[in-house]
């Protein structure tokens, strides 16, 4: 079958294409990906020679690129994750996600719509973010596939409206549609923008670690390769029109993670934890920042017989090796676009005495 996978250059994109491609050999696999800051080849260099692997260079905004892909290759399956993804961003330059995840979405659903190929599926991936955020305690719940949307932030009343308008496309047009809503995830090619790889960097080079607030927010992680089985698990199991929660039952307030990492850091290297923990710095907080995710995946795990392979230990000691082990790859994506990332995001923020 051919498979379109959208922004598999990017962080999970590529974690999804490094599983699947060897996997699946007489399938192939069509990644339509603009190449943007978070997108590295060198995500793929494991897969880009395999015959059954295609990089299409789109944007996904861009309607009459996307309606080509789409005649060129008349996909079975599409995977969706291209995005503009960092929460940061997003309050910085709202209207670049509007442009790449509601416009792009749609611009999909329409090409898919108008391929109208027998018994081809739409899978968009998208955030528990999407539900806005939860009270602090356990028995403020946890989100289910029936919890009301309201985000927050300009990322995720994005992510929100794709998601709206893939599920119009199937009670509208009948297009065999299907949703996973996924917690934080983290593991190896995360651009080092987000909590844990920023953290590790700054750790690893003695930079300040900055924590938003008190740094109590909460987080439900899980390690990349979990949410990648998950998607498959609902690509596979899972039903059409129907909608699948993902994430990891590992809630974490954000301090306990930056120390968790520095515990990491230490053992790894061999030097006291205590030389990354005073890097802890708190600054000013995230404007709309949400207090609390966590997922129940009730639904996922019994009508998909999908569970989380690693624990957030054996994730993170990996991810922190991962980072460890391949500097190239840090050196290459911290230059350029990603210090004029920095200082226009923390550059502003001043520190704060939370502590
Ligand atoms: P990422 O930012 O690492 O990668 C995004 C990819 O999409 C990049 O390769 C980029 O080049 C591509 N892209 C962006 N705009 C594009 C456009 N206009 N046209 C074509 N390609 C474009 O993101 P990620 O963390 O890998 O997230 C992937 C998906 O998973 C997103 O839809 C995100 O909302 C969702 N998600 C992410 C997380 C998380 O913790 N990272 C959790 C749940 C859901
Ligand atoms: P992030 O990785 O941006 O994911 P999201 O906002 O999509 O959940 O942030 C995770 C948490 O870490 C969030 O509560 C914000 C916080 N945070 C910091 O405290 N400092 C930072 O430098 C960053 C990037 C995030």
């Amino acid at each position: 079958m051919n498979i379109l996978v959208t922004g598999g250059a990017g962080f999970i994109g590529s974690n999804f294409l490094g599983q699947s491609v060897p996997r699946r050999p007489d399938d192939l696999f069509v990644n339509v990906d603009k190449l943007t800051y978070a997108a590295n080849p060198a995500n793929l260099a494991a897969v880009a020679t395999l015959e059954n692997y295609r990089l299409e260079r789109v944007d996904i905004a861009d309607r009459d690129a996307v309606a080509a892909v789409f005649e060129r290759y008349h996909p079975d399956l599409v995977v969706h994750f291209a995005a503009e993804s960092h929460v940061d961003r997003s309050i910085l330059s709202p209207g670049d996600f509007v442009q790449a995840n509601v416009v792009g979405t749609f611009n999909l659903l329409e090409a898919f719509r108008a391929d109208a190929r027998p018994g081809a599926l739409f899978h968009h991936v998208s955030t528990d973010e999407v539900y806005g955020s939860l009270g602090p305690a356990a028995e403020d719940g946890r989100f289910t596939e029936s919890t009301r949307y309201d985000p927050s932030s300009p990322y995720s009343a994005s992510k929100a409206a794709s998601d709206h308008f893939v599920r119009a496309y199937h009670r509208t047009y009948g297009l065999a549609v299907k949703i996973t809503n996924c917690s934080n995830n983290y593991g190896p090619y995360q651009f080092p923008e987000k909590l844990i790889p920023l953290m590790i960097l700054n750790a690893i080079d003695g930079k300040s670690l900055p924590v938003y607030g008190k740094g109590a927010n909460i987080r439900d992680w899980l390690y990349v390769e979990d949410h990648c089985d998950a998607i498959w698990a609902v690509i596979e199991r899972g039903r059409i029109g129907e909608t699948y929660n993902v994430g990891g039952d590992c809630e974490l307030a954000n301090l306990d993670v930056v120390g968790r990492i520095c515990r990491v850091l230490a053992e790894e290297t061999g030097k006291p934890a205590s030389d990354y923990e005073r890097l802890v710095t708190y600054v000013q907080d995230r404007p709309g920042h949400d207090l609390r995710y966590a997922i129940d995946a009730t639904k996922t795990r019994s009508e998909c017989g999908w569970s989380p392979r690693h624990s957030f230990e054996t994730g993170l000691r990996a991810t922190v090796r991962w980072y460890l082990e391949h500097r190239d790859w840090v050196a290459a994506v911290r230059s350029g676009e990603y210090l004029t990332w920095i200082e226009r995001n923390y550059g502003t923020r001043a520190a704060s005495a939370s502590r």
